[in-house]
This record gives C-alpha cells, sequence and structure tokens, in this order.
C-alpha cells in the first residue's frame, strides 16, 4: 500500500516493513501527524530543503529508522543529529533486505548538502519511482527502461518543480503503468490544477493511468 500524505511524502507499507519517502508530515495538507508514526524500518529523503527533510529527523529519532540519503546529506545529519543514516549515492542499489533495493536516481533541482536526488524503490509488490524535486529532463526515460516502473510520484507544482504539462512529457519518457501527480496545492506558488496534468498525460501517454490522490488516500500495490 502507497499512501500520499501531502506535498512529496509518502508511506509506503509493504509485508511488514514500513518505508516512508521525504516525511515533513507537519506539510499544511497533511492527514497524519509526526506522534502517529512508532514503527517506521526506512525513511528515504530525496534532499535537504525543508519541505522534503521535513519530519526525518525526529522520526528517526523516535523510531530508530535510517536516513537513507545522498552521501554528504546522511553524514551531515549524522555529524549534528546523531541519527542512524546510510549514506549512498545516484546508481546503487542498497539491498534492504533480499526483497527491497533502493536506488538514488538524477533529480535536475539544487540543494545544500550532496546532490539533489530522485528515488526508485524496487520491491516484491511492486517498483516505485519518487523523482523528488525536479524539472524535466531526457535522461527520465532511462529510469523508465532500467527501473520499469509500476508507480511514477512526479512532482507538478510548477515554479520550483515540472508543471503539470512537463510532467506529462516525464509520464510519456518513463511509461509507469501508473503516474501519482505530487508536490501541488501546499502552497499558492505550486497551487495546480491535477486535471491538467491527467488531460496532458492522457493524450501523450495513453497506456498510463493516472491516480489522482487526495492527501490520507492510498493505492494498492500489485
Ligand atoms: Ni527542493
Ligand atoms: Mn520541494
Amino acid at each position: 500500500m502507497l499512501k500520499w500524505l501531502g506535498h512529496a511524502a509518502f508511506e509506503l507499507d509493504l509485508k511488514g516493513k514500513m518505508i516512508l519517502i521525504d516525511p515533513w508530515i507537519s506539510n499544511p495538507s497533511s492527514p497524519v501527524k509526526v506522534t502517529d508514526y512508532h514503527n517506521v524500518d526506512y525513511i528515504v529523503v530525496t534532499h535537504d530543503h525543508s519541505d522534503h527533510l521535513g519530519d526525518a529527523v525526529e522520526i528517526s529519532r523516535t523510531t530508530g529508522a535510517p536516513v537513507i540519503a545522498v552521501f554528504e546529506l546522511a553524514n551531515f545529519l549524522e555529524e549534528t543529529e546523531k541519527i542512524k543514516t546510510i549514506g549512498m549515492n545516484i546508481g546503487g542499489p542498497l539491498k534492504l533486505d533480499t526483497e527491497i533495493s533502493v536506488y538514488l536516481t538524477q533529480a535536475f533541482h539544487s540543494c545544500t548538502h550532496g546532490a539533489p536526488a530522485g528515488t526508485v524503490i524496487k520491491t516484491e509488490e511492486g517498483t516505485i519511482y519518487h523523482a523528488g524535486d525536479t524539472g524535466l529532463f531526457s535522461d527520465m526515460k532511462l529510469i523508465g527502461e532500467v527501473y520499469r516502473p509500476d508507480i511514477a510520484l512526479l512532482p507538478i507544482g510548477g515554479f520550483f518543480t515540472m508543471d503539470p504539462v512537463q510532467a506529462a512529457i516525464a509520464v510519456q519518457m518513463i511509461s509507469p503503468k501508473i503516474a501519482i501527480p505530487m508536490h501541488y496545492g501546499t502552497f499558492e506558488v505550486i497551487d495546480r490544477n491535477p486535471e491538467e496534468f491527467a488531460r496532458k498525460s492522457k493524450e501523450l501517454s495513453p497506456a498510463t493511468q493516472v491516480v489522482i490522490l487526495k492527501p490520507g488516500e492510498s493505492i494498492d500495490l500489485r
């Protein structure tokens, strides 16, 4: 099960394992509270902007879940916050156990520590690509070919990332079974209509199903 927590935050519930991605749980549209999380196994953070690093440090402290991030960011968090981290880099995989592999992918964006990334999480129940914050880039086609994601989570809010039309072009390149828009509506500057993304995506990539979630809604994996 994959649940949208608003903005770029997702909860991935696998058989017996919970992974949080970009856990800014205290975002304005979040349906949950930081204190709701007691059993988290891993936290993946795409980059150090506060709307992605979010509540990762606090959740890592209370649950003991390591923060998986680009090497320099992981080192920074380990030194300054004394939390458990796994520092990796674009490429991978990081094998969490026999059934879960985490990859970091390129993202066209900025950050303070290391480099911004997207992440691919391969599990027995399906493969998820979370693009992080990124502009459109043509190697998304390569991400589609190499990892064959079942579900692509794509920012559509514009201004800081791809907008709905650019994200639809990303869908065309990645060719996932399902595309879910994220990183919109949280604040005024990224207030975009997900239907605009769905329409354009359907036109460019009719084989992909666009699923528009509301914060708190989830989708079953295979
Ligand atoms: Ni960012
Ligand atoms: Mn962001």
